[in-house]
């Protein structure tokens, strides 16, 4: 309904910019005036009981139509000319790094366009760069700037050129907002520290125990090991603070609309910077209440649909990634639903995929995977997925009980299976990983590892073993490619091109040593990355191979998500098979997870139906004759297909 107040509201709000907005700037008043409506109605259910809630919504305004004068006329025009859903294409791929493990600093990646170029990928994802505490910055995601690039990389102007230089080359960049917490040493945190009020009322900070007692009831711990608990106690101001987190991570408040009108002006400066896409780390834990999990509550949600449409306004071209690594169900929340369906976060991490992959590769079997699509396959038009293997974090196999118990298994029993099997503590197993987290109370694990570790290069090249070498590689180029053709853009984690094994050196680091994911996020080697283009070497095989698959991927349309997914049927359930279509062509994608040759039937092809003949393989560049149905075609161990279906023409 039209609100003329909020009309006005709004144009006093762009009174002090030079805009003109029955001009150039038409578009933007357009989307403005569009959206404002709903920004108010999710403000105000957030913020309509706060004492000085309505008067701080002027400054939410304020922070939309500044961040909109200020973009970069560049970037306002690229607004308009992205296409509505450009990110569903099948011609972006991307790479997670860590600008100095991968190659020291900011201005040494600009260096590395031609390794990007070769191998593929036109997306960058750059790990924390800003302002964090060299001892304490759990891999920057403890930010005591978010303004100041952390001298380690560079500075803000390196950011900059950097982004010009990935312009020239038509790359996309993403970088997060870390929104759920501070470092301790952030300018909030240490007034908070010396005792000012405005700032306590950032965090969550208590005088005593009895309300982070009360909480922690029913607050899962995150770090149990090496952070357990989720308060902290700070004796300058003799408070407890939330940290959630590592214990020098401190939660900010969301209930106080400061907070976010202050978050919501760094989203704007990163937006600004010409981010693509903008990765909200932790969006899950944003909002908490007594006597709840503080995860996925609903708070969090009207909260990152409301960050969404302010975006939509200023700088509609940057879309949204929320990292929500929770239940199945849970991360499709993500997406937005009711009235914001599609109109919450952009994009999700197919963590519950992931996770089933390396189910099925320790397993053989694809059940559980089957048996959680009908949750993934929720995911709505017009949204997307990151696809990935690895990525800096753990393996959380946070897919549900019953997916598990459904397939004929016992969850606890699989769970503690997977858990040996890629800690290599299974005998047997030919994985190098580690546990992660482990909860000395619920015995529950995350799994650390790298790509080729936990696929078993690690222990096939310790024991020179040639057979299990080749295995391992098959295994990992096997988990790239079903994870590339799943729809999506795939994101490689740096260093997995390249099949690096674990990373033991951080156990002699103290601000390292206590979190193992550290063995997964390697120092590059640029002696042994040079071997990714010398024939014979296990680099440039990895390399090779998975560069074909990004090309191949960015051929294929089928391959773009347009909601055009289906998963065949499991005759062979050692044998995960989706088909993805396009405007009539049509590419089924089988994946063998066993160490032995897998058998199809040909009719698997013929359900979904009319068939052709023949079958073109993408992959071996082969054609195969699709033959009858008793009769069957052959994956080799850790083998697959991609097949085309070709029609003679008359
Ligand atoms: C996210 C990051 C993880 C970090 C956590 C706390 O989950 O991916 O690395 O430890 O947030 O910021
Ligand atoms: C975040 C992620 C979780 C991860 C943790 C630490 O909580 O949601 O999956 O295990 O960070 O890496």
């Amino acid at each position: 309904m039209y609100n003329s107040a909020l009309h006005h509201q709004i144009n006093r709000s762009l009174q002090e910019f030079d805009l003109d907005i029955s001009g150039r700037d038409n578009a933007f008043y357009a989307r403005y005036l569009t959206n404002a409506a709903d920004i108010l109605s999710l403000y105000t259910k957030l913020y309509g009981h706060h004492p000085r809630g309505m008067e701080l919504f002027t400054g939410l305004l304020g922070a939309i139509s500044s961040a909109y004068a200020k973009r970069d006329p560049v970037l306002q025009q690229k607004d308009l000319q992205k296409p509505e859903h450009w990110f569903l294409s099948n011609k972006i791929t991307g790479m997670s790094l860590y600008v100095d493990r991968f190659c020291g600093n900011l201005r040494n990646l600009e260096d590395k366009m031609d390794y990007f170029r070769s191998l593929g990928v036109n997306f960058l994802h750059l790990m924390p760069i800003f302002k964090s505490p060299a001892d304490e910055s759990d891999g920057g995601y403890a930010v005591s700037d978010f303004r100041e690039v952390d001298p380690r990389f560079g500075n803000l102007e390196d950011l900059i050129h950097l982004r010009r230089e990935m312009d020239r080359e038509s790359m996309y960049l993403m970088i997060d907002i870390v929104l759920n917490h501070t470092s301790n040493r952030h300018q909030w945190a240490e007034k908070a520290r010396q005792g000012d009020r405005k700032y306590q009322q950032f965090f969550y900070m208590y005088d005593d125990r009895l309300v982070p007692d009360s909480f922690e009831q029913s607050m899962p711990e995150i770090f149990p090991e090496s952070s357990p608990g989720s308060f902290t106690w700070v004796p300058e101001c003799e408070k407890w603070v939330m940290t959630v987190f590592h214990h020098y991570q401190w939660d900010l408040n969301y209930t106080n609309p400061e907070v976010l009108i202050a978050m919501l002006e760094n989203i704007f400066f990163y937006a600004n910077l010409g981010v693509d896409i903008l990765r909200i780390d932790a969006p899950a834990f944003i909002w908490k209440q007594l006597g709840t999990t503080c995860q996925n509550l609903p708070e969090a949600h009207t909260l990152l649909r409301l960050i969404k449409q302010c975006v939509l306004v200023a700088c509609p071209g940057m879309a949204l990634l929320g990292e929500a690594i929770v239940a199945p169900a849970a991360i499709i929340e993500y997406f937005g639903s009711g009235d914001y369906l599609a109109r919450e976060c952009d994009f999700a991490y197919n963590a519950t995929q992931m996770a089933l992959q390396w189910d099925a590769l320790a397993t053989g079997n694809t059940k559980i995977m089957l048996a959680a699509q009908h949750e993934i396959l929720r995911k709505p038009y017009g949204t997307s997925w990151i696809t990935y293997t690895r990525c800096h974090d753990d393996i959380g196999l946070g897919y549900d009980d019953y997916m598990i118990t459904q397939s004929g298994f016992n969850a606890y029993e699989h769970r503690k299976f997977l858990k040996e099997y890629y800690s290599g503590v299974f005998h047997g197993s030919p994985a190098r990983g580690a546990l992660f987290s482990v909860n000395p109370k619920t015995q529950d694990a995350r799994i650390s590892g790298s790509l080729a570790s936990l696929c078993g290069l690690e222990k096939a090249l310790q024991e020179n073993n040639v057979q299990q070498t080749e295995l391992s590689i098959r295994k990992i180029i096997l988990m790239q490619a079903h994870s590339f053709f799943l729809g999506g853009i795939p994101m490689l984690f740096y260093g997995d091109e390249a099949g690096y094994t674990n990373d033991y050196s951080y156990l002699n680091d103290p601000a390292k040593s206590y979190d193992n994911r550290w063995m997964h996020r390697p120092v590059i080697d640029w002696e042994k990355n040079r071997r990714t283009a010398q024939e014979g070497t296990i680099e440039s095989r990895i390399f090779s191979e998975t560069s074909r698959l990004i090309a191949l991927r960015g051929e294929l349309p089928m391959v773009a998500d347009h909601r055009n997914l289906i998963w065949m049927s499991p005759h062979n359930i050692h044998v995960a098979g989706y088909m993805r279509s396009e405007k009539g062509r049509i590419l089924f994608c089988l994946f063998n997870f066993t160490p032995q040759n897998a058998l199809l039937t040909w009719y698997a092809f013929k359900e979904y139906g009319p068939v052709s003949s023949t079958l073109y393989d993408h992959w071996e560049r082969k054609s195969h004759k699709i033959g009858k149905d008793h009769e069957h075609m052959v994956l080799k161990p850790y083998g697959f297909y991609l097949l085309e279906p070709v029609w003679e023409t008359e």
